[in-house]
């Protein structure tokens, strides 16, 4: 494994790409939107900025990542890779479309992996012609920082690739999880729940943001509230988790409250868009 391709440049992706590259890794960083790739890309420059000010790395190493780092607009690149790691939006029909697209174009021994938060494994694989090369590859945001990647197995994934990418977790100093294929993996089906009754808790007018919040930070020691906590991860995302458990489960306890439907409606999708539960302008 020497070079890995990150299929979107939002903050998962680019958080992906500069992990990679700072274990080692030539990565091409891919977007489709040339804003979101400039956008990744400079964050990336500026967490590595603040990692040197902070002294955790030299000048050099920060300048020896931005080197392996190539941003790409073509999924052509993908034929020059070992891996590819797909994070563009949480929807199954653009997932499987990448990857049929992906699986024309990288090398036979090239595995695909997503990002996904909650989608099957199993049906995303069944978009190409080789099931056994693809899995999920789940990481946690903020990427540089959180130490969790669940690895889940599609139905029809080879023990040789899933060694293959707990060998890679390990190699960018995260800790692994082996996970089977169903809703939410573990993560999600534990910790979206949570954040959608907060929502509840609020569309009930129970409490207000800052207050259900602090009930949290301060009654259970989480470091950010589940209101806060939707706004970081985007709620459009957890509105795809929320109806990726509801339609997955068939149980009513996971039906996305109205009022996160009506944010994303609005566009409100937390502090990526500048306002969700909080503002951030
Ligand atoms: N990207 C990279 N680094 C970041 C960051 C970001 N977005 N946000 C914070 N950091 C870094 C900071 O630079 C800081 O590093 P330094 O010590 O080098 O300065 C470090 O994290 C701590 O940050 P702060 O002191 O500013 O703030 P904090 O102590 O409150 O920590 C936090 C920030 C780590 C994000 C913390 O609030 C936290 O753990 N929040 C919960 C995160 C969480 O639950 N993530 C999982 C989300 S669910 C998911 O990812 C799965 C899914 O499918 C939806
Ligand atoms: P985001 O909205 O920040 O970024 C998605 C990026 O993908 C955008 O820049 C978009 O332009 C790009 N994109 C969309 N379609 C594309 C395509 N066909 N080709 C190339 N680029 C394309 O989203 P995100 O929060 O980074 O989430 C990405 C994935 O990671 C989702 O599957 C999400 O569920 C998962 N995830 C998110 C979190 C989180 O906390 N946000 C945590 C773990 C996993």
């Amino acid at each position: 494994m020497k070079t890995v391709m990150v299929i979107g440049a939002g903050q998962m992706g680019a958080g992906i790409a500069q992990v990679c590259a700072q274990s080692g890794f030539n990565v091409y960083l891919n977007d489709m939107n040339e804003a979101a790739l400039e956008k990744g890309m400079k964050n990336i420059e500026k967490l590595l900025a603040r990692a040197v000010d902070k002294g955790r790395i030299t000048d050099k190493e920060k300048v020896d990542t931005l080197t392996r780092l190539t941003p790409s607009s073509s999924f052509q690149d993908a034929k020059n890779c070992d891996l590819v790691i797909e994070a563009v939006v949480e929807n199954m029909d653009v997932k499987t479309s990448v990857f049929k697209q992906l699986d024309e174009i990288a090398p036979a021994h090239t595995i695909l992996a997503s990002n996904t938060s909650s989608l099957p494994i199993t049906e995303i694989a069944s978009a190409t012609s080789r099931p056994e090369q693809v899995i999920g590859m789940h990481f946690m945001n903020p990427v540089p920082v959180m130490k969790l990647v669940e690895i889940i197995r599609g139905l029809q994934t080879s023990n040789e690739t899933y060694q293959a990418i707990e060998d890679m977790t390990h190699k960018l100093s995260k800790t692994p999880v082996e996970v089977n294929d169903f809703p939410g993996f573990v993560s999600n089906r534990i910790l979206m729940p949570m954040i959608n009754e907060a929502i509840y808790t609020l569309y009930e007018g129970v409490a207000s943001v800052e207050d259900i919040d602090t009930v949290m930070k301060l009654g259970m020691n989480h470091p950010m509230g589940p209101l806060q906590l939707a706004d970081f991860i985007g709620l459009d995302t957890c509105l795809y988790i929320m109806e990726v458990l509801h339609e997955g489960f068939g149980d009513s306890k996971y039906r996305p409250c109205p009022l996160l439907r009506k944010y994303v409606k609005a566009g409100w999708l937390g502090k990526k868009t500048g306002r969700g539960f909080y503002r951030y302008d």
